[in-house]
This record gives structure tokens, sequence and C-alpha cells, in this order.
């Protein structure tokens, strides 16, 4: 199973430009979670600082027990390799094949034999579709292809965190949805903790377990996909809808007049963009028929429904619509059961405690509780 990742009053600034302040999140382990903001919000410096390439001023970023803002040089070399990492543009080195890249960090960091490597750089080039390209360099292939064997080099080492920055820049709709796919089923395969940051509305929609929003220097939101989808937010509908009539304006947040103004100019008919309205909350994607089931998406039901109760209505009400009656059953939620047991209709209206709220499944004594609340958020 992946690791966790929690991450408690984290800040950074350069100089006197804050970037973002007091960032407190937790990446449950296994699970996809996407980070979505406005250009120049600091996503890139969050991952960056996650990895130790960047030092936040303050707060902490515990990952296995190791504070990767505090500890040492020793112990982050160390935890880094926990890490695999999709950098924006694939970070290739251009003078050397997709072979003699993806088997680099094997060679740099392992005493791995070379028929050792070849099986694992053979390996991952399947997994992410690249056999049979191994000779070709980084400029002889396409920007989804480069993503992909970036993807690959991120595989070699079996991490158990992955980081992806923006992995759609530069693709088409259809590629950005494969290599979409492609997370989700590198998820179900090695079960890894996953934090991708992106602008792109489908796949925040349709991809995560967890969603959160940076805007305006902080964490405006993070928690279940459905929480940020039913969400009214007016920043959050805005980014959600790719809508010009909203807080986030050109290059920063507008000011009221411009607010005002550019609210005027959309009354009176100017289109705000977008192409329809986006709600609501999408299927998510699933790993393709014939690979293991998410190992994460089993916790988090488990880990959800422990926290419904702390959860808006609108994602409450998506959530429990989301599970089969079976399952509606189990977590004694929902519909006809929830209103035969009165006991159990409490759990929708936040009035258990979160270890009351949800029921194992798959045993024969329906009453057994989930072990005590793991305190993510
Ligand atoms: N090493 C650095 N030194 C000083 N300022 C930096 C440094 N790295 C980033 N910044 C600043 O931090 C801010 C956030 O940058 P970042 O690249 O993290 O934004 P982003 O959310 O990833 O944007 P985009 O969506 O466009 O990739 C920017 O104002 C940038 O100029
Ligand atoms: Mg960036």
């Amino acid at each position: 199973m992946g690791a966790e990742v929690v991450i408690e009053g984290l800040s950074k600034s350069f100089g006197q430009h804050t970037i973002w302040r007091d960032v407190t999140l937790t990446l449950p382990p296994g699970e996809v979670s996407v980070m979505l903001g406005p250009s120049g919000t600091g996503k890139s410096v969050f991952l960056k600082s996650m990895i130790g390439l960047l030092k936040p001023d303050t707060g902490t970023c515990v990952v296995n027990g190791v504070d990767i803002v505090r500890c040492s040089e020793r112990k982050l070399y160390d935890t880094r390799k926990l890490f695999g990492v999709l950098f924006q543009d694939g970070a290739l080195f251009g003078s050397m094949n997709l072979y003699d890249n993806v088997a680099f960090p094997l060679r740099e960091h392992t005493k791995k034999s070379e028929t050792e490597i070849r099986r694992i750089v053979l390996e991952k080039l399947e997994i992410t579709g690249l056999s049979g390209a191994e000779s070709k360099l980084p400029g002889e292939i396409s920007g989804g292809m480069r993503k992909r064997a970036g993807l690959a080099r991120a595989l070699v080492l079996d991490p158990e965190i992955i980081l992806v920055d923006e992995p759609d820049s530069g693709l088409d709709p259809v590629r950005t949805t494969y290599i979409s796919q492609l997370f989700i089923d590198v998820n179900a395969q090695i079960d890894a903790t996953f934090l991708i940051v992106t602008h792109n509305i489908n796949l925040a929609r349709t991809v995560p377990d967890n969603l959160g929003m940076l805007y305006r220097k902080e964490l405006v939101m993070f928690g279940p996909r459905e929480v940020l989808l039913t969400s009214e937010e007016p920043v959050v509908k805005q980014f959600l809808n790719g809508r010009m009539d909203g807080p986030i304006g050109m290059s920063e947040e507008k000011d009221s007049a411009t607010l005002a103004a550019e609210r005027a100019m959309f009354e009176a008919g100017h289109h705000a963009g977008g192409v329809e309205e986006v709600t609501g909350v999408p299927p998510q994607l699933q790993p393709t028929p014939g690979l293991p089931v998410r190992e994460g998406a089993r916790r988090r039901k488990d880990r959800v429904m422990r926290m419904l109760h702390t959860l808006p209505e609108p994602a409450r009400e998506s959530i429990i619509a989301s599970l089969s009656p079976e399952e509606q059953r189990h977590y004694g939620v929902g519909g006809a059961h929830a209103a035969t047991e009165p006991g159990l209709v409490g759990a929708q209206h936040g009035t258990l405690p979160a270890t009351d709220v949800a029921y194992l499944p798959d045993t024969d004594d329906t009453t057994r509780r989930l072990p005590p609340h793991q305190g993510h958020s």
C-alpha cells in the first residue's frame, strides 16, 4: 500500500512574496488526489516542497514518520526514493533513448544487474504502452509519448507516492483521457498514493478520489471529490466551469469594481465562456477491465463513510447515491434501509460519532465497528 502524506500548517514564501500559507491536508494511502488552482497559485511549488526540492518556511510534511521539511539531508535522500515524480515536460534526457532514460534511476540508485534492469525497464515501458519504442530519442516522439515515458521512469523504483505536475499540458483531450486512464490503471496495479496537479476540468471531475483547490494563497478546500464537485463556493464553481464570470481574473483576483463591471457585461448578454454548465458528480474512471480492483478506492469507501456525517449535504447525498443497494445496507444509509432502522438515520444527519457511522462489510456481525477514524480529512 502507498504511503500516507500528512501535511500540517505548511507555508511558503520567496522573500516578501507569500505563495501559500497554512496548508493542511492528508493524502490517504493508495488514493488518487488532484490539486486544482489557477496559474501561479503555487501548485508546482507545492509539489517541489513535498519532495524537499524547496524548503517551506513553517509547517510539516510527514511521510513514514519523516518530516521532509526538517529532516537531515541523509533522511531526505532516503525518503525521496519513496517518490516517483512526473514533471510537466517529462524531464527526459534529450540525448538518451527511452530505454536509457527509464533505466537511469535504476543505474543511479540501485546495484541491480543489467539483466534485472532490462526486465524492469521493459515491464514499465509495457505498462505505459511504449513497448517497441525503446530506441527512440525524446525528440523523435510525440508529447503524449514523452509523458508516458516520464511516467515509466517515475515507476522504476516502485514508488509509494507518485506526484504528477500538469499531465495534460500539451496533450489533446483524447490523449489526456488516455493518460488519466493510465494513472488509474497504475494505481490499481501498485496501490501507490497519487497527487496530480492540473487545470484540467475533465481530469479533475473524473479521475481522483479526493480533490483540492489552491487559491489566493490558501487551500480553499480539500476532501472527497464529491465535496468540491457539489460546492457552491464561487471560486470553485467558476473554476470547474472555466468561465470569466466570477472572482478569478486574467492574472489574479478581480477587484470589486472589475467584478461589478464584468458582472454587468455578462448580465447584458456577453458570453462568459465555457461550453455548458458543469455541475454534479460524474462517475469516476475505473481500472481497465481485467486489472485488479483499486484497493485505494475500497479503503476510501470505508473512510468516507466514517466521515460522512461531517460532509455538506449535497456531497453526502451524492456519496450515498453512488453506493449500490448492498453497500447502502452495509453502511446503513440511504433509501428504505435507513427508514426502517431509525438508529441509522442519524448517520445521514450527523448525529452519530464517526466510529458509529460505518459498518464493516463482509462480516456476519453487522454491528461490528470499524477501527477508529485514522484522522484523514
Ligand atoms: N524558485 C523560485 N523563486 C522565486 N519565486 C518562485 C520560485 N518558484 C516559483 N516562484 C513563484 O511562485 C509562484 C507560484 O509558482 P508555481 O510555478 O508554483 O505556480 P503554479 O500554480 O504551478 O502555476 P502554473 O499553473 O502556471 O504552472 C509564482 O509567482 C512564481 O513566480
Ligand atoms: Mg505549475
